[in-house]
């Protein structure tokens, strides 16, 4: 196949240039290149390296009614994603090996984007007993966690980044001290006293985010921090690498996109842990974004199913449907408003995650895996929640005008996904 007229999105700048596929892999690069064979007509699109997102929930084996792993990867391939990480707080739990091979065998079997599980670190998610890790990542899994709980003794959590360093994989850690969250659903702040909601303070995630770099410096291991929300926890996360320690972190979409004000009209789709914080933290975090601090962009795709989320804020499900939206919110807040360049956008989309977790792709070159993603980068469009394609229709941003439609995405050399 030959990608024709494309404006390719490179590591080190955008250029046209038309690219030959072969066997998956991507061949050559060049001005023109003409042969036989199926053509591509990328003219007035842009060519990325397929997305990458390392935090999604699929909600397989279990919660087949949020969302399954075929649904969930239909909605990430619309996305633009070819390769997507997913947490292991499944149903049983993703913290054995015939867990971890059953999602990895069915993301094959459906064929769509590379569908990565990550392991558990504890047993069941309890906080108990370290799950196998060795076991886990001998069947492909590509990290571990315990994403939506955080691993509350520090004892256990030093083991587990000792045992992470050991197998060459990474420990993601949610931070968030449930004791001091003690029931909050929104931000603490001017919102949450006005709606009268219970407040989660920005230190319940930045007591986590400082203890977990604290464990990475002293025991010189790397370590991953899920979701940054706060500005204190940018800065932590900032002078932590000035400093040298090995820690890298990611933010999600809804956290440069919005602030507080959204969840006045107690609309549970922005019900989402961490809060959505304020004009602040997200100025914080679009500054983390720039200058490197938030390496990743991930969605922490949350489906939720109706019945979770048309209930009263208070006993809301935490979580956003974010996978379908996710491109379209980077290039309409961080490309349009000149804050990122497009390699900017595929390093954080794209190549971080793929060096973070040692997978193939992430980016655009010869001899590479043919991960691609075309989009639009003119192009409006409204998002409709009940015509997400994920079985989660969650999304705050329902009616959201946004920038950027993807139009393509094709996973080692097939095209997957086709406007
Ligand atoms: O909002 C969230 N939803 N945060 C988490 O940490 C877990 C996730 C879920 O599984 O629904
Ligand atoms: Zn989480
Ligand atoms: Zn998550």
């Amino acid at each position: 196949m030959i990608i024709k007229n494309g404006n390719v999105v490179l590591e080190n700048g955008v250029a046209k240039k038309d690219i030959l596929i072969e066997n998956g892999k991507i061949t050559k690069i060049a001005d023109e290149i003409t042969g036989v064979g199926e053509t591509l007509d990328a003219s007035g699109l842009y060519v990325f390296p397929g997305l990458i997102d390392m935090h999604v929930h699929l909600r397989e084996p279990g919660f087949e009614h949020k969302e399954d792993i075929e649904s969930g990867s239909k909605a990430a391939v619309k996305g633009g994603f070819t390769q997507i990480c997913c947490m292991p707080n499944t149903d049983p739990v993703a913290d054995n090996k015939v867990v971890v091979s059953y999602i990895r065998n069915r993301g094959k079997e459906v064929g769509l984007c590379k569908v990565h599980p990550i392991g558990a670190i504890t047993k069941g998610l309890k906080g108990e007993f370290l799950a196998d890790v060795g076991e886990m990542k001998k069947v492909g899994a590509v990290a571990i966690s315990d994403d939506g709980k955080t691993v509350k003794s520090t004892r256990l959590m030093r083991l587990a980044m000792e045992y992470a360093s050991g197998f060459n994989i990474k420990c993601l850690c949610h931070c968030e001290d449930a004791d001091l969250v003690d029931g909050g659903v929104v931000n603490e702040g001017f919102n949450s006293t006005l709606a009268g909601l219970k407040g989660i303070q920005r230190a319940a995630e930045d007591i986590v985010i400082a203890r977990d770099i604290a464990l990475a410096e002293s025991l010189d291991v790397p370590v991953h921090i899920c979701h940054v929300s706060t500005h204190s926890g940018v800065r932590l996360i900032r002078d932590a690498k000035r400093a040298g320690v090995k820690v890298t972190a990611e933010t999600c979409p809804h956290y440069f996109a919005l602030t507080d004000d959204v969840i006045r009209d107690f609309n549970t789709n922005t019900k989402v842990n961490p809060p959505i914080r304020e004009e602040v933290d997200k100025q914080a975090i679009l500054e983390g974004l720039k200058d490197g601090t938030l390496d990743c962009i991930v969605t922490d795709h949350a489906p939720h199913h109706a019945d979770d989320k048309n209930v009263e804020y208070n006993l809301a499900a935490f979580g956003i449907s974010g996978i379908e939206t996710s491109f379209s919110l980077a290039i309409t807040h961080l490309y349009k408003t000149g804050l990122l360049t497009l390699p900017e956008i595929a390093q954080r989309m794209s190549l971080n995650p793929a060096q973070i977790l040692g997978l193939e792709g992430g980016k655009i070159e010869e001899g590479g895996v043919a991960d691609l993603m075309l989009a639009s980068l003119e192009e409006e469009w409204t998002v409709k929640a009940d015509e997400l394609v994920s079985k989660g229709k969650n999304t705050p941003f329902d009616g959201c005008k946004l920038t950027g439609v993807v139009k393509a995405t094709i996973v080692d050399g097939k095209v997957v996904y086709n406007a």
